[in-house]
């Protein structure tokens, strides 16, 4: 589309559109997909882990016995049946929520569209992690917030740091909007909240009477040390309902991420207006899909499938450790992920992550500058590595490809 003058609506978008920028990520999607590049760059699930005749089957059956119900208009909050098994799933991660109080969404993206939408004025102050997923990011910034970043280490979130930060803030007369949060196998860090901190995050929320949004597509992929529990399911033992978490989670990472199906639990009067925002925004998430997940997974795919994924990524997660541990000089760091699908690089501040990127692709492998995901700049001397999406043999060239760039 180069080249067309302008046109007159150009001049007439509004500022949140003018302030828009392409995402770094993106961009760089359109190198990797060239033959011959290793890719660490994307957050893809692997090819080999979609259930494809599932889906295909859980279809034909949908199509062959409900197409009427599936291809006609549907309810905002979701397809009931798919609601109804989603408030069983949400139990058996320590979440017990009635089926109203689940709705869905067209993805976990579309959530946060919509949670910035009901929340969100010009100015308000946002809290997120640093760095943070760059998705939220791009779904908040149209609403103007003012983000301010809150440090992370290897145990996830810096919860004494968030406190000081909520103090200072309530001193100035200031009440965030909300904490966005991902703490288990943090997109891009990798890294987990541990359960003391859980607990103490809860316990600020009490006191400062704090909204926070849980994002959590990867919970369900962990693959070393022991389950923790989601901050809804800490939320709701302590009140009995949703109070201070809206939880978000999604198929992307557990069926595949086209079907754009993703759910919220939360506290009833929120998920009421949130529902009023989706209808303007798409009415509801495609019914058909939703049809298709809900009969996929009705005779227990998940149970079957999900170990399935695990495997692959584990063994994927341990060929990219190894590489680091064989290939990288002494004074490169990274994170030791328990599940997900990234891991975090810090190198030195003198080496330019940038001009390291260009250097890289020299040699046919790809990663994302740690940078993007940082709301207030910062993350010069970070990077993020997929292992999810190449084979642990690439994994392994790839890494060494990575390595030799890096040599000084
Ligand atoms: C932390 C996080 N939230 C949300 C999303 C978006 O997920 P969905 O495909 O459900 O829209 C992603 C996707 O990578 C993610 O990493």
């Amino acid at each position: 589309m180069q080249g067309q003058a302008n046109t007159p609506w150009d001049t007439r978008l509004n500022s949140s559109a003018r302030a828009l920028k392409g995402s770094a990520i993106r961009e760089l999607l359109k190198i990797t997909e060239q033959p011959g590049v290793i890719s660490f760059a994307g957050g893809l699930p692997a090819p080999a882990c979609f259930p494809a005749e599932e889906i295909a089957l859980a279809t034909e059956r949908v199509l062959a016995h409900e197409a009427t119900r599936v291809l006609q208009y549907g309810p905002t909050e979701g397809f009931p049946p798919l609601r109804e098994f989603l408030a069983a799933l949400m139990a058996t991660r320590g979440i017990e929520a009635p089926t109203e109080r689940i709705l869905i969404s067209s993805g976990s993206q579309q959530a946060l569209d919509m949670i910035a939408k009901v929340m969100i004025d010009p100015g308000d102050v946002v809290l997120v992690e640093d760095p943070t997923y760059v998705g939220a990011l791009q779904a908040f910034r149209p609403y103007q917030p003012r983000f301010v970043a809150l440090p992370m280490d290897e145990h996830g979130l810096q919860v004494d740091t968030l406190e000081a930060m909520l103090a200072d803030l309530a001193a100035g007369g200031i009440a965030p909007k909300f904490l966005y949060t991902v703490p288990t196998f943090q997109n891009p860090t990798g890294v987990t909240l541990t359960r003391a901190r859980r607990a103490a995050l809860l316990e600020l929320a009490e006191r400062y009477d704090l909204p926070i949004v849980e994002d959590d597509p990867y919970g369900e992929l962990r693959y070393s040390g022991e389950p923790l529990p989601p901050l809804a399911a800490l939320d709701i033992a302590r009140h009995g309902q949703p109070r201070h978490v809206l939880y978000l989670s999604t198929f992307s990472k557990l069926l595949a991420p086209s079907l754009r199906v993703g759910w919220m639990v939360g506290p009833d009067e929120l998920l009421h207006k949130l529902a009023l925002v989706k209808q303007g925004m798409d009415l509801h998430t495609g019914s058909l899909v939703q049809a298709i997940a809900f009969e996929s997974c009705r005779d227990g795919l998940l149970e079957r499938h999900t170990p399935r994924i695990r495997a692959v990524y584990h063994e994927r997660r341990d060929a990219m450790l190894a590489a680091l541990a064989r290939e990288m000089p002494a004074d490169i760091r990274w994170t030791t992920p328990e599940g997900g699908m990234f891991l975090w690089l810090t190198v030195p501040d003198e080496l330019n992550v940038r001009a390291l990127l260009e250097r890289a692709i020299a040699r046919q492998v790809a990663f994302v500058p740690g940078d993007a995901f940082f709301a207030n700049g910062g993350g010069a001397n970070s990077l993020r590595l997929n292992f999810s999406h190449p084979s642990a043999e690439r994994i392994a060239e790839g890494v060494a490809r990575l390595a030799a760039a890096i040599e000084r």
